[in-house]
């Protein structure tokens, strides 16, 4: 076998036979490192050797530059990255979950056994609907939001910024089967959520300065309660499409919601001067949750989480849970069941994410922990 010095020596006299510039072969960051593909192939955790693998706590980074790369002093300074301190938006596993992302991407258009879809009672499949409506708006900013904090953030913090390209990949593909759902079977799209609705949603997410704060709205409030619900999509499933869509999307926004926690856990551990902050976005994401609860007895839905703010979708859901118009307070009751669940998955996450001190002094709402304690 050639050895490294040998074949430069080869391409030195190559370079001086064509009066070649090779000055750029000695800039190279570190080399030689041994990579070893692990059990689910050669995945990016696999490559964070030496070097490669040290994540700075702040970063200087203004010009692209990919981690490890050796900095040109000439470089255009392109990035006025705003996340440039890694506990704004550091977790321990991002590039876990991005090799999770790409490994488990799935088609709509093959994936779902569209066939098994046969003509529904009128009622059923206007709120069919009214639901497959709902989600495709609010999928859509799930995808656009995130998509904002790509371009903010340096390149030394690549994991979490190519696990959001792979969110937004997801979200489209959510997106694009509930609006498939809703026209496959000889309906369409009916009237959008409510203005109250959106503008809560792009209030409260997308009108977030501040990554961390954006991710507990989005990642923890919002998607946390729409996984929740898809979990449970067998309950308002009406042929074997529809189950599997709700499956395959829980899946994909588990990770989601993975994410969000996982930062969380990462920024209590290493920024605890930000608690306070958080818990202040904690308490507004509870009292979205509990008009969530209020309006499916009800109340008067001032919601953050977007499943549960929409009166129109209540109604919806209600019709496909009980089994029709006619079965309406039956499923109204199974989504306050749903509702509570939602609650009670969103301490355990609160939990996980080493939040769980407000349910203990009091600082969490009340209401909330009596659904919890039910
Ligand atoms: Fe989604
Ligand atoms: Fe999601």
């Amino acid at each position: 076998m050639t050895t490294f010095a040998e074949s430069m020596k080869t391409v030195e006299s190559y370079a001086e036979d064509f009066e070649l510039d090779l000055a750029w072969f000695d800039k190279r960051g570190e080399w030689g490192n041994e990579v070893i593909p692990g059990r689910h192939g050669l995945t990016l955790e696999d490559i964070q050797v030496g070097a490669y693998g040290d994540v700075p706590d702040q970063s200087d980074n203004m010009t692209g530059r990919p981690r490890g790369a050796v900095p040109r002093p000439d470089a255009f300074r392109v990035g006025s990255y705003v996340v440039r301190t890694k506990s704004d938006i550091w977790l321990a596993n991002a590039a876990m979950l991005y090799e999770e992302a790409l490994q488990r991407q799935w088609s709509s258009a093959t994936d779902i056994p569209w066939h098994t879809i046969k003509p529904l009672p009128d009622d059923i499949e206007r709120a069919e609907c009214q639901l497959a409506t709902f989600l495709t708006e609010v999928e859509f900013v799930a995808a656009d939001v995130p998509g904002r904090w790509i371009a903010n953030t340096t390149p030394d913090y690549f994991e979490p910024r190519m696990f959001l390209i792979s969110q937004i990949m997801d979200e489209a593909r959510h997106l694009d089967v509930f609006r498939k759902r809703a026209l496959a079977n000889g309906g369409g799209l009916m009237q959008r959520p409510s203005v109250a609705t959106t503008s809560g949603i792009v209030g409260g997410i997308d009108m977030s300065r501040d990554f961390t704060e954006m991710s507990a709205r989005l990642h923890i409030s919002g998607e946390g309660g729409v996984l929740t619900m898809f979990r449970m999509g067998e309950m308002m499933s009406y042929n074997q499409a529809e189950e599997r869509i709700y499956r395959l999307a829980a899946q994909d926004e588990s990770r989601h919601v993975a994410f969000g926690v996982m930062h969380l856990r990462y920024l209590s551990e290493m920024a605890p001067e930000r608690m306070e902050e958080v818990h202040t976005y904690l308490d507004e994401g509870e009292r979205g949750l509990l008009g969530g609860a209020a309006a499916a007895v009800g109340g008067v839905s001032v919601s953050q989480n977007p499943a549960a703010r929409d009166t129109l979708s209540n109604d919806a859901l209600a019709i496909l849970l009980g089994g029709g118009k006619d079965h309406f307070d039956e499923g109204h009751k199974k989504l306050l069941a749903i509702r509570h669940r939602q609650v009670k998955e969103y301490v355990q996450r609160i939990r996980s994410a080493g939040f769980g001190e407000r349910f203990e002094n009091g600082r969490a709402n009340a209401e909330l922990m009596m659904i919890a304690q039910s």
